[in-house]
């Protein structure tokens, strides 16, 4: 298994170009099921996750490869698949949005339920009762959801004790734009990466409109074709460097960015005392004269507010805090697993049920460190980058679902930064 060692205490300048977004490349790629005709995607970024999303399309009919000028090009050439396998949906909870187009274009689905993960219990009734409320019969056997029946439409509500859902309102959503009637959709998810899938579904022939706003309302058609289309940058990935390059005081450029998806992180950034000059498409890190981080109060929430997928990140950030602060989780209460971690390399963390409190001090040393999940891989990577000696991330494979080619971004930076192959 690889790990990557990371040797603290480098000088780091120059810019960083950001991928395509993982999360709205993944229900984008499912929603092909949907169209009559090739799709090709560009922006779509070289992952473990997307390889296995590729791969599950490919045992659901539907033939899809690289092209030469790296666009995606997709095309369903058979229809008879109604089956995600339990072997796949266990690899990448993700791959469960693929119930919806299968139901709306196939008239049946049948997709194994997806297991616990680290991030906590993660149900998915909320998926359930927004496609019961547009028609879908659902029962359950043998660990598979079997949806069958008519799109219909009709009104649903998607809020759920933590806000919405974001792959549960992109399920419902894919299955109402290829059905009969209007469906309204109450306390959907405003994540970027939604409204990125409504893009991509008008694109094809969908009427999905209130696009970005919390009021979904879907027309839906009798048809949809393949498009082209262009997945948004990765706002996560974007703010990882950002992060990083407050955390170790640098002159970084991150480039190909949408800085808009991004206010409540550069907020909370600027608020930790980062002074930034924000472009159309980049945001630089101005280093300040003593490099000094202030501790700051985060709260993670449903879009517009700040990621529950930064709130490791941030973490790693607050270590080295001059000061106390705390880190609120409201989306997954047990998202912690990293504050242990981040405690081998001499972070002085505690937890209080779904918060952290974390005394900020400005001697970390590097130590062999777990990634239990790959926001948590990030933040040691990036904990890695100011310690002293060497940091080893065991686990990488968490990093590569995520992550484009992260070393070889963080070595063009100056970081010294090596992935160590053991067979
Ligand atoms: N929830 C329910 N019932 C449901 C669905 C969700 O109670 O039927 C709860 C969840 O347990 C959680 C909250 O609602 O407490 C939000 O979960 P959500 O459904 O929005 O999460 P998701 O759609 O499964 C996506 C991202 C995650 C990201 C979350 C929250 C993708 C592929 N995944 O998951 O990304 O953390 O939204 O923003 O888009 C990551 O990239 O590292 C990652 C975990």
């Amino acid at each position: 298994m690889d790990r990557i060692r990371v040797h603290g205490g480098r000088d780091l300048s120059g810019s960083v170009r950001v991928s395509g977004s993982k999360n709205s490349s993944l229900p984008i790629l499912a929603a092909t099921i949907l169209c009559d005709g090739p799709v090709v995607l560009r922006n779509v970024p070289e992952l473990k996750d997307i390889e296995t999303m590729c791969r599950i399309l490919r045992q659901l009919g539907v033939e899809n490869h690289r092209q030469a000028d790296g666009s995606l090009y997709l095309e369903v050439v058979d229809r008879k698949p109604v089956r995600a396998a339990y072997d796949l949906v266990r690899q990448m909870r993700a791959s469960f949005v693929v119930m919806g187009p299968l139901w709306a274009r196939r008239g049946r689905a049948q997709v194994s339920y997806p297991g616990g993960c680290v991030l906590g219990h993660r149900p998915v009734d909320l998926h359930v009762k927004g496609l019961e409320a547009i028609g879908a019969d659902i029962h359950f056997e043998e660990g598979y959801v079997h949806v069958v029946g008519p799109v219909r439409g009709g009104t649903v509500f998607l809020g759920g004790n933590y806000g919405s859902t974001v792959l549960g309102t992109a399920n419902v959503l894919m299955a109402a734009a290829l059905g009969q009637g209007t469906t309204i959709l109450e306390g959907a998810a405003m994540e970027p990466e939604i409204e990125d899938l409504c893009h991509f579904l008008n694109r094809c022939g969908a009427q999905v409109s209130g696009i970005g706003g919390h009021c979904l309302v879907i027309e839906g058609v009798e048809r949809l074709q393949g498009c082209e289309h262009e997945i948004i940058p990765d706002r996560i990935e974007a703010a990882t460097y950002l992060t990083g390059a407050l955390m170790t005081n640098s002159p970084i450029s991150v480039d190909a960015v949408a800085p808009q998806h991004m206010l409540a992180v550069l907020d909370k950034l600027q608020a930790a005392g980062a002074q930034f000059e924000v472009g159309k498409d980049f945001v630089r890190n101005l280093p300040t004269e003593h490099g000094r981080i202030r501790p700051v109060d985060v709260t993670t929430l449903p879009y517009p507010g700040f990621p529950t997928d930064l709130q490791a990140q941030f973490m790693a950030l607050m270590t080295r805090a001059d000061g106390v602060a705390v880190i609120t989780e409201k989306v997954y209460p047990e998202r912690f697993m990293h504050a242990s971690e981040l405690a081998r390399l001499g972070a002085a963390i505690r937890r209080e049920g779904s918060s952290a409190i974390i005394q900020g001090t400005h001697e970390l040393s590097g130590a062999p460190v777990m990634a239990s999940d790959l926001r948590a891989s990030a933040s040691l990577v990036l904990a890695g980058l100011v310690a002293g000696g060497h940091t080893d991330v065991r686990r990488v494979y968490h990093i590569d679902r995520g992550y484009e080619r992260i070393e070889q971004k963080l070595q063009r930076l100056g970081a010294e930064i090596e992935r160590i192959s053991e067979g």
